[in-house]
């Protein structure tokens, strides 16, 4: 099961990542933990050392994954044909969350109890200027899509914005929490998003945390803007999330107030009552990877990379 935590900068998505890890943590069930912000800020929430520089987006890392996912891959002729949407088949490697001497999991993730951390990292100096997040994300879209989650959950905190639909990450969730403040920004960015995800075919999959609640007068606003059906529940304005954050300690679900805990209910509530689409999961992949290779500067540089989809491969049988 895999979760991402999207919205505009600042409306809480680190907050709402780490206290659903803690929640889920009690399941005992491996966590992959993603930390998709240019500025990291999950670890120290969620009880690692914030100063790691461990990330998946320099390019020694990038090289290495790559190679090991491409495995016997043959649809991949080298490894700058390994794009951002290129699919797996079944002669490609795959993070496997269920075990614990997983190359990926064992080298570019930092563990504690039933947790992975994995830092997607930020721009390298030499690529001031010259570069743009998406690239760092391209990693993560590789790892997600060669990914075997089915005992374990994922949760992402995604950078701001709406980087999500700039390539395939949106189509690589099986929920997207979209977290909303009451204000009119909140409920603009709300509107934003859901004609993206209705446009990306992934509207079904998008709620709506109304966070920052103050009271009545402000759930009312967001309904009257956004379906009920759609809103999962509240994040109140927390004193110990304020405290918390000036302190700069981890958060700890059981710390947190009464009323603030029926969103954790109502969204592992949501997490167990959805069985992940492979399928259609796949299906939008290879939509977006015929749709990537078919602009003109992929077409010139490396021909018809339509062929690295593999028809045969059943992705149940991963
Ligand atoms: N319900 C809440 N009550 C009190 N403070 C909150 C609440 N939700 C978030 N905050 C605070 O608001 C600030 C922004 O939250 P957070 O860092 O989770 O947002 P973000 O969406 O991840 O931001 P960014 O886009 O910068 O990554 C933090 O200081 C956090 O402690
Ligand atoms: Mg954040």
């Amino acid at each position: 099961m895999r979760i991402a935590f999207v919205g505009k900068g600042g409306s809480g998505k680190t907050t709402l990542s780490a206290l659903t890890i803690d929640y889920l943590k009690k399941t005992k069930l491996p966590i992959l933990a993603i930390d998709a912000d240019i500025n990291m800020h999950l670890g120290g929430l969620i009880g690692f050392d914030n100063n790691t520089k461990l990330n998946i987006s320099d390019s020694d890392s990038i090289k290495k994954i790559k190679t090991y996912l491409k495995g016997d891959n043959n649809r991949i002729k080298s490894l700058v044909e390994f794009r951002k949407t290129t699919p797996p088949n079944s002669l490609s490697n795959f993070v496997n969350l269920s075990n614990k001497d997983d190359y990926i999991l064992s080298n570019y993730v930092i563990k504690k109890d039933n947790i992975y951390l994995m830092n997607v990292g930020t721009y390298e100096k030499g690529e001031i200027g010259a570069s743009c997040y998406h690239n760092n994300l391209a990693i993560l879209e590789n790892i997600l899509s060669h990914l075997i989650d089915r005992d374990g959950y994922v949760v992402s905190d995604m950078v701001a914005g709406i980087d999500a639909f700039a390539g395939s990450l949106h189509a690589q969730f099986d929920i997207l929490f979209l977290s909303v403040e009451p204000t009119r920004r909140g409920v603009d960015v709300y509107n934003q998003y859901i004609e993206l995800a209705k446009a990306a075919g992934v509207d079904n999959l998008l709620f709506v945390i109304g966070n920052k609640i103050k009271n009545e007068k402000d759930k009312d606003f967001l309904k009257s803007f956004i379906p009920e059906n759609k809103i999962v529940g509240y994040l109140y304005l927390s004193e110990y999330l304020s405290d918390a954050d000036q302190e700069c300690s981890p958060l700890d679900i059981d710390k947190i107030e009464e009323n603030n805990m029926d969103l954790f209910f109502n969204i592992g509530k949501m997490i167990n009552s959805i069985t992940p689409d492979l399928k259609s999961r796949f299906k939008k992949l290879y939509k977006l990877h015929k749709k990537y290779v078919s602009q003109d500067s992929i077409k010139d540089r490396f021909g018809d990379l339509t062929y690295q989809i593999d028809s045969t491969f059943d992705p149940s049988s991963i």
